[in-house]
């Protein structure tokens, strides 16, 4: 049982803790699940550099969209040869260090984009190892804004400009063209989205296939949900792997996944402490020391986390707003929450945030980053510290004409 109280007191409010051993055992039931595959982590959703050389260790490759993931695989000891690099915005520094480090595949999201990176390869004198990402028109996400893979998304190639351009790159000699991705969300709770997407990207593997283009790997993305409330039964990993050998295995290619949020979502908390409890006139705010600032993800998509006292005291349980200190009315954490009574100085824990929480954190009202700690059986380490109020201005400078 993780000590919270300690790792309170020795690192202070809030703090992002992660439990490495649930972090392994997400990552097991993948690799277990999928022996032959590349189980390449989606960095963004938690960028801790021990969280991902955790995972490294497992033999996890990673999915990068930036060159700032790049270099956090780098500093985390995943080999270049496990990364994929998607993304609609790769800039010419991207792709050039992408490049050079040796990068598993980028995946295409545009015909000008293609046609930069083959530009940039020949410059370097390498051809570059591409796979094109197909729009398949399948919504299915739980958040309108975690939703990539519709027309009209901003993500990946229709398949009518796609095909085209496949011929294209294959023809292409500054281009290994390795095969197709696919990445239709985030947070997906059935199966269905799941297999209209592969539905749609086997169709077109087949369509390639028989204008005599070959189709070597295919990228099916992440996306699988995870259980943030008690209504939520994401499907299993089992089951999301046997939808893949059903409609993918028959294409046999290399396959690639790309799960983020199922390999760290439920193994991070936010441990945080009651600042003060508040009545309102609509009912009662416990005001904490973590908000919009710390896990934005209700005020950003209306995403709801169990909250709840570390050691509830004895009472009856009366509907809360938990809010965070910031300056906006959106800074609400949980909404009509049933809480026992508590007290200024309680700790409690918001539950599920080991994704897109601490890497989606910011500084506004100038509160400083918080700490995050990792969690292996009886050890407790600080893997980032707690930013400081004088880090917050050290990169301002007021110029001389002020002074
Ligand atoms: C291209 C790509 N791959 C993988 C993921 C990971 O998704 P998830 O964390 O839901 O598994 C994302 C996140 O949305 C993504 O944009």
């Amino acid at each position: 049982m993780t000590d919270f109280a300690a790792i309170a007191q020795a690192h202070g409010t809030p703090t992002y803790v992660y439990d490495a051993a649930a972090i392994r055992a997400a990552y097991r039931a993948f690799a277990s699940a999928f022996p032959g595959a590349l189980i390449a982590y989606a960095v963004k959703s938690n960028t801790a550099l021990a969280v991902m050389r955790l995972l490294a260790r497992e033999g996890a490759g990673a999915d990068i969209v930036s060159g700032g993931e790049l270099e956090a695989c780098v500093r985390a000891g995943i080999a270049p040869g496990a990364i994929v690099f998607s993304g609609v915005g790769k800039t010419d520094a991207e792709i050039t260090a992408a490049l050079a480090a040796g990068v598993l595949q980028l995946n295409i999201e545009s015909g000008a984009e293609l046609a930069r990176i083959a530009e940039i390869a020949r410059g370097m004198g390498l051809r570059a190892p591409v796979a094109l990402r197909l729009t398949p028109d399948v919504g299915g996400a739980a958040f309108d804004q975690t939703t990539t893979g519709r027309r009209g998304d901003k993500f990946g190639l229709l398949e009518e400009d796609l095909v085209p351009l496949y011929a294209q790159a294959h023809r292409h000699p500054d281009l290994d063209l390795r095969g197709l991705s696919v990445h239709i969300g985030s947070q997906i709770l059935s199966l269905e989205p799941f297999a209209a997407a592969f539905a749609r990207l086997a169709e077109v593997v087949q369509r390639l296939r028989a204008q005599g283009l070959p189709v070597r790997a295919l990228d099916l993305g992440g996306g699988l949900g995870i259980p943030y409330e008690d209504v939520h039964a994401p499907p299993s990993v089992r089951d999301y792997e046997a939808l893949v050998r059903r409609a993918i295995g028959p294409l046999d290619t290399e396959i690639i996944l790309e799960p983020g949020r199922a390999l760290v979502g439920a193994a991070g908390v936010i441990l945080a402490r009651v600042v003060r409890v508040k009545e309102g006139a609509s009912g009662r705010f416990v005001v904490l020391d973590a908000g919009m600032n710390t896990l934005v993800r209700p005020a950003l998509y209306g995403a709801r986390h169990r909250v709840e006292p570390l050691a509830p005291r004895p009472g009856p349980l009366e509907p809360c707003a938990v809010v965070g200190p910031i300056c906006e009315s959106s800074d609400v954490l949980a909404r009509d929450l049933p809480l026992p009574p508590v007290e200024a100085g309680d700790l409690i824990l918001i539950r599920d945030a080991g994704a897109h929480g601490a890497c989606l954190a910011s500084t506004y009202n100038a509160h400083p980053l918080p700490a995050e700690v990792l969690v292996d059986g009886d050890k407790a380490s600080l893997i980032r510290a707690r930013q400081t109020v004088p880090d917050l201005f050290a990169r301002d400078r007021v110029p001389a004409w002020l002074a």
